[in-house]
């Protein structure tokens, strides 16, 4: 059988150029050399209690993107994870074989605590169960399929570590029944650079979008933020935030013929802003054209969807119930 790669992308918000370089297209590229089990984290997405509308709308955004970015829905199957109904069984068998601790140490769990210690308040303040519980459900995602390769941002290593220290737990009880997965992440592109330079996110409030309106995606181009040097000054490529992104979209000589451009001076930061938004609405063309077709069309967003539940399915049923029957809940 061909070997399983599988990731989940939380559905909060249209996709950008970080989340598109930082692991999209990885995936996408892994999905010709493995089955891709590739899937909407809609009930990962209720931890941080979205307004159920803006869900709604950016559940199909995700799913719009991932077909119009390159994956093709009959090679590989795209779903939702709520369109799985034997994820949280799975996620509560796994439960009891999660250590406690191990999730207390979780990142996002961690964060969410220090950051109330910091200000004198109940550690637990504004944390739900679903926050602390984040892990499990995704070890979940990811042994129910017993998938090989998880690609994902550097951000989610701990998670897939977590995975792994499930599966084991349970194979220790119970015998050698869940796969070990890898993640699998890019090394040189770990980092996509925001507009201000921080690490490209939402939560930064810093991102470049991918399906924006054109007029949108040049102004937060123009907003990349720069020192105030003069086209003739030489400049810095690699403290260069506008070349940082530049690097994505420009072809090798190009690329080089910029970089000898910026040690010699003779370009400024306006111009190669320029370049940079039409190199990216050039790279981007096509799939912003598919994105807004399915976009415009659900129906045929939910048949892929549905297809794609029904293929993994297939695979779900019959490992579930190898748990089961090990945990001693079916004879
Ligand atoms: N936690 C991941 C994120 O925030 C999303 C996710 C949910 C995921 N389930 C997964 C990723 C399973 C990989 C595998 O990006």
């Amino acid at each position: 059988m061909a070997r399983i790669s599988l990731t989940g992308i939380k559905p909060t918000g249209s996709p950008h150029v970080g989340n598109y370089f930082g692991m999209y297209k990885q995936a996408i590229a892994l999905s010709e050399s493995y089955l891709g089990l590739y899937f909407v984290a809609d009930y990962h997405a209720l931890t941080t209690t979205p307004n159920p509308k803006d869900l709604q709308r950016d559940i199909y955004e995700v799913a719009a993107a991932w077909i119009a970015l390159g994956l093709d829905p009959e090679k590989s199957a795209f779903f939702r994870q709520s369109d799985i109904p034997e994820i949280p069984e799975c996620a509560w068998i796994l439960a009891c074989s999660t250590a406690k601790g191990l999730l207390n140490r979780a990142h996002a769990y961690k964060a969410a605590i220090d950051k109330n210690l910091e200000i004198d308040r109940d550690p637990d303040y504004g944390v739900n169960a679903g926050l602390y519980n984040y892990p499990v459900l995704m070890a979940a995602d990811i042994l129910l399929y017993n998938s090989d390769i998880v690609p994902v941002g550097a951000d989610q290593r701990q998670h897939v570590e977590i995975a792994r220290d499930i599966a084991e737990t349970f194979n220790r009880s119970y015998g050698n029944i869940i796969k070990l997965p890898e993640a699998h992440i890019p090394e040189e592109v770990q980092v996509i650079p925001g507009i201000d330079g921080r690490k490209m996110s939402k939560s930064y409030n810093n991102i470049v979008p991918i399906f924006a309106p054109e007029k949108e995606i040049r102004k937060q181009i123009m907003r990349i933020v720069t020192d105030s040097k003069t086209p003739e000054e030489p400049k810095d490529p690699e403290s260069c935030n506008v070349f940082q992104l530049f690097r994505f979209f420009a072809s090798k000589e190009r690329l080089e013929e910029v970089r000898q451009l910026y040690l010699q001076g003779g370009l400024g930061y306006g111009n190669l802003k320029q370049e940079l938004f039409e190199s990216l609405i050039a790279h981007f063309a096509e799939a912003r054209q598919t994105f807004d077709t399915l976009m415009s069309d659900k129906a045929q967003l939910d048949a892929i969807l549905k297809s794609g539940a029904e293929k993994v399915r297939a695979i779900a049923t019959p490992n579930l119930k190898r748990m089961r029957e090990a945990v001693g809940i079916d004879r």
